[in-house]
């Protein structure tokens, strides 16, 4: 088989690369190691910047999610009972919007089975070859037969675990790690959300978010130890801990119920450079990974898309500057979410280890935000998205 972009992968990055592609006439594979229903059974993030919206509608795909998404005007800040709102209209002129990343996927496949463009499910073995040649291809084996995909390039979207990293050899790739001593205990549970916006809650006990997919579905989370497990948790329980986390107010208010899904997530943060290694180009967690705190995995992610969509575009136009350019700009931004997510991180959770001076650092940060209007701007900006 040849096609133009071999795309590894069929989570969201790379399903949104897919279509943005397709949409300018240029042909792509999508190599899946799952099924369909593995991925669309993952429950991920729920906050898309206004880049992120407006790429899923310059993708074609924007109808449902604008229908049915919520604006996010500004968000809750609070530590122990203290609470403040960080209004991102009034420092940015633009808003989030919640959307999950689970209903993004599913409108990019419904929008790719349209269109006939091929996925492969349950490809097994993927293997990149001559990605710094000029005869780039992938082997994949898929119901014991091997298939061969030639290609003029390769969009690595395959996730942090995935094979396209690792075809970069270690003499060219230079990583950068942190893992965080904590991870984050997150239950889906269908009552109404707490408030009407996010709530990222700071306290004695550690970090809480009080999060939400649609006005009866809610997404909460606490922090946890690394040595929990989910089945260590029960309902009661995390819904006793989650109260006592956030501001008596909210934990009044907080309607609790059967949860519906229980899971813990590490915190990592994690890049590697560069993200292009000859007609390899890497995209979304295959390339970085940062803790949640900032709702900005799926962004950073997206960003990566336009820069790879844009590049690839002006390629087939017969221009290479976007391409060449392409590891660079990417990191530019990339590395900005990720001070931005280990800052929220820092702003809100307990360490094991935090002295009684690192956490009255951590009180001033909260009090110097709470009171200045430029500190909020800041986070406001962030949060919303830094531009392209
Ligand atoms: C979520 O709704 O799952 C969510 C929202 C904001 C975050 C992280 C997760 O920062």
């Amino acid at each position: 088989m040849r096609t133009q972009v071999c795309i590894i992968g069929g989570g969201p990055s790379g399903l949104l690369l897919g279509q943005l592609l397709h949409r300018q006439g240029i042909e792509t594979v999508i190599l899946e190691r799952k099924t369909k229903d593995y991925v669309l059974g993952r429950i991920r993030a729920g906050i898309l910047e206004r880049g992120t919206v407006g790429l899923m509608r310059e993708a074609g795909v924007g109808a449902r999610m604008d229908r049915e998404c919520f604006v996010h005007d500004g968000t809750v800040i609070s530590y122990g009972d203290d609470q403040f709102r960080i209004d991102f209209t009034e420092h940015t002129g633009s808003h989030v919007v919640v959307y999950g990343q689970t209903e993004m996927t599913r409108d990019l496949y419904e929008a790719r089975e349209a269109v006939g463009a091929l996925i492969v499910y349950e490809a097994e073995g993927v293997t990149i070859h001559g990605a710094d040649s000029d005869a780039a291809h992938v082997t994949y084996v898929k119901d014991g037969t091997e298939h061969r995909i030639d290609c003029d390039f390769i969009a690595g979207c395959d996730g942090f675990h995935g094979v396209s990293r690792q075809a970069i050899p270690l003499s060219t790739r230079r990583e950068y790690e942190k893992i965080y001593p904590f991870g984050w205990l997150g239950v889906l549970s269908e009552t109404p959300p707490v408030h009407e916006e996010l709530i990222y809650a700071g306290s004695e006990r550690g970090f809480a978010l009080c999060s939400m997919r649609n006005a009866n579905l809610s997404r909460y989370y606490i922090q946890c130890s690394l040595s929990d497990s989910p089945s260590d948790w029960t309902d009661a329980a995390f819904w006793q801990e989650l109260k006592r986390r956030i501001p008596g107010e909210h934990a009044d208010a907080l309607v609790t119920g059967p949860t519906i899904e229980k899971s813990i997530a590490p915190l990592r943060s994690f890049v590697t450079e560069p993200m292009r290694w000859g007609r390899l180009f890497l995209c979304g967690d295959a390339a970085h990974i940062v803790p949640p705190t900032g709702a900005k995995g799926l962004n950073t992610a997206a960003s990566d898309v336009h820069y790879l969509y844009t590049g690839l575009t002006q390629h087939y136009q017969g221009d290479d500057e976007g391409l060449e350019r392409y590891s660079e700009r990417a990191l530019a931004r990339v590395w900005k979410a990720e001070r931005f997510s280990w800052s929220m991180t820092n702003l809100l959770h307990r360490y094991p280890d935090m002295s009684p001076f690192d956490i009255k650092m951590q009180q001033a940060d909260v009090a110097f935000l709470r009171s200045n209007t430029q500190a909020q701007s800041v986070l406001a900006q962030n949060y919303i998205g830094l531009p392209y």
